[in-house]
């Protein structure tokens, strides 16, 4: 039996110039580099200009990927950008990126599942080529979360950055429906409205008409991110019947160093198969993976034919992964 597999093309990256240390940030709360970096594995974060918006941040990282894939963007079926934090309530940041790239045709949105859009927008634009919808995909993950954070509370300011990542998938014909295939192999998506009260904003277009700011009670979404991600890559290893020996990379999303580190303990996988980028780039919510991977790809860590296991937990709850043969 032959299937259609999405099969990933090109990555690229985009981070903006500002970098803010944890030494910056004892100037503006009470604070400490030492407590920010035990606690999340942060040393330094970037924030955006005032005047570079998720869009400005979404468009160059994907010009990068059509660069590296050798597409342009006459030749994408659609775009779907992941983001909590679109330049404006509406049209879609992803409409943006569509007319900036030339790209002419096909499902063109925002998804937003907030730390976990990544693995739900790519979800989405594989299900879109696997039922012939589209051949060619841009997914954008892209976040200005610098724009909801209070910089006054030291609880959460510390912790999350702006940045964009994006990949180019295409349709590749006649895969063996097996984990050899190139491309996206599974998907697994979960949310758990139940604890959306530990990380939320203070408000919202039809609540208050604010885009409000990030409340976060960390102990609780600790928790939770090491138990539903632990449930997640167990899921994963499952349902295509593999070891976690056999995957070559975890590609986390980077929200703390510990909650990396207790997935990798669960997988039984050593840190230096895993790709972080949490202590420079902070938690930038959906751009966090591609911004990951792209790293992980350019530094030439993570090479063709390679299995790479993606995760992440956010916002909502919302949780998921894809297992991909790069
Ligand atoms: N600097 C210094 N002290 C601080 C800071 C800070 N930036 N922030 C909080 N504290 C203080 C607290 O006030 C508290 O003081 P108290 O004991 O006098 O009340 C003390 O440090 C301990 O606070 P806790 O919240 O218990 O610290 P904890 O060990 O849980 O670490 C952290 C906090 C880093 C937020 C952790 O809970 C965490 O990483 N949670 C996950 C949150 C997360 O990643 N969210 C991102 C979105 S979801 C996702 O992406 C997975």
């Amino acid at each position: 039996m032959t299937i259609t597999r999405s099969v990933i093309k090109g990555c690229g990256s985009y981070l903006p110039e500002k970098i803010l240390t944890n030494h910056d940030l004892e100037e503006m709360v009470d604070t400490s580099n030492e407590w920010i970096f035990q606690r999340s594995g942060i040393k330094e974060r970037r924030i955006a200009a005032d005047n570079e918006f998720t869009s400005d941040m979404a468009i160059k990282a994907a010009k990068q990927a059509l660069e590296n894939s050798g597409y342009l963007g006459d030749d994408i079926d659609g775009v779907i950008v992941a983001t909590t934090t679109p330049d404006e309530t509406f049209p879609s940041v992803a409409v943006k990126v569509q007319t900036t790239l030339g790209t002419k045709r096909g499902p063109t949105f925002d998804v937003q599942a907030v730390c976990s859009g990544f693995v739900y927008a790519l979800s989405v634009a594989d299900s879109f080529i696997k039922t012939g919808i589209a051949k060619r995909m841009l997914v954008i993950g892209a976040e200005k979360m610098s724009s909801i954070v209070d910089w006054t509370d030291r609880r959460t300011c510390v912790l999350f950055a702006d940045g964009a990542g994006a990949v180019i998938i295409e349709s590749e014909e006649n895969s063996q429906g097996t984990i050899n295939d190139r491309g996206i192999i599974s998907s697994h998506l979960h949310a758990n409205g139940k604890h959306r009260e530990i990380l939320k904003t203070s408000g919202g277009v039809s609540s208050n008409g604010k885009s409000g700011i990030i409340e976060m009670e960390g102990k609780e979404v600790f928790k939770y991110a090491v138990k539903y991600l632990s449930e997640v890559v167990q899921e994963v290893l499952e349902y295509n019947n593999i070891e976690s020996s056999q995957i070559d990379w975890l590609v986390p999303h980077q929200a703390n160093i510990r909650i990396i580190e207790g997935t990798a303990k669960k997988l039984n996988m050593p840190m230096d198969k895993v790709i972080v980028t949490v202590q420079k780039h902070g938690n930038t919510s959906a751009a966090s993976i591609p911004l990951a991977l792209a790293e992980g790809v350019n530094s030439g860590k993570i090479k063709k034919g390679d299995l790479i296991l993606i995760e992440a937990l956010g916002g909502g709850l919302t949780w998921g992964a894809n297992l991909i043969r790069v």
